[in-house]
């Protein structure tokens, strides 16, 4: 089978309830990015963008990981060290499934952040403006979530897996934000097989040497048994 880097997005996390981005009624059509999704809009509006963040957390502590996640602790648990998932959630489904290696490059809901120190801890339900840090006692905390205009999380590995890559698939993601959507590109250069399972054509299915369309949760354990079927 090879080594395998999946990269996800929202959509895989859809069928557990969590809402994505850029869908019918998703997060950008009720919130402005530069408002709770930017490190300007923390400036501006902390309790703003910690109340966006501490809703998140909330929902995402209570959603169950669905058939997709699971599928893919599945695909993991076969083939150890060869599979890695890139994933551009900040939930824990993947993990809450049992998969192991998985690097979230837009951080996590479950990790605060000290602005001033750097100091990372897992974040209480609730965060409020102020929330001072374990470490340096600042008044510096903020959720651990890559915002606009910051660089993501683990890119130097990231790169690496694309190139080495066998097979790369990228499951629930729309291929509007950069850099996770030129990731099919640098695999397709490393000699990978590259495979999008999407409800709809992303903004970069063009670049994939083969597409799959319809529910992550139907298509995604489908194309697992296949994979372990060699
Ligand atoms: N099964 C499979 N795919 C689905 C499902 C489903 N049940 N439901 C939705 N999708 C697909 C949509 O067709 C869409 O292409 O998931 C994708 C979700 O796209 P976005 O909402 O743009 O989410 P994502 O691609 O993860 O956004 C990337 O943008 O705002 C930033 O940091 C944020 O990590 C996020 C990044």
């Amino acid at each position: 089978m090879g080594r395998i880097v999946i990269l996800t997005g929202a959509g895989i996390s859809a069928e557990s309830g969590l809402g994505t981005f850029r869908d019918e009624g998703g997060l950008w059509s009720q919130h402005r990015i530069e408002d709770v999704a930017t490190p300007e809009g923390f400036a501006r509006n902390p309790a703003l963008v910690h109340s966006f963040y501490n809703a998140r957390r909330v929902q995402s502590a209570a959603a169950q990981p669905n058939a997709a996640h699971h599928a893919l602790a599945r695909l993991e648990a076969a083939n150890a060290g060869e599979v890695t998932i890139v994933t551009q959630n900040v939930d824990g489904l993947h993990e809450a499934a049992g998969s192991l290696r998985v690097l979230h490059m837009h951080g996590t809901l479950a990790g605060a952040l000290c602005s001033q120190c750097d100091h990372r801890w897992t974040a209480p339900p609730e965060m409020v403006p102020g929330h001072p840090c374990p470490a340096c006692a600042g008044p510096t905390a903020r959720p651990d979530v890559v915002w606009f205009g910051e660089m993501p999380y683990h890119m130097d590995e990231i790169w690496d897996l694309l190139r080495a890559a066998d097979v790369f698939a990228a499951i629930g993601t729309s291929g509007q934000v950069y850099p996770a959507a030129a990731f099919v590109q640098d695999a397709t250069r490393g000699g990978a097989h590259t495979i999008e399972i999407n409800l709809d054509p992303s903004a970069v299915v063009s670049d994939f040497s083969e597409t799959r369309f319809g529910k992550a949760s139907e298509l995604v354990p489908l194309w697992v048994d296949e994979m372990l079927r060699g």
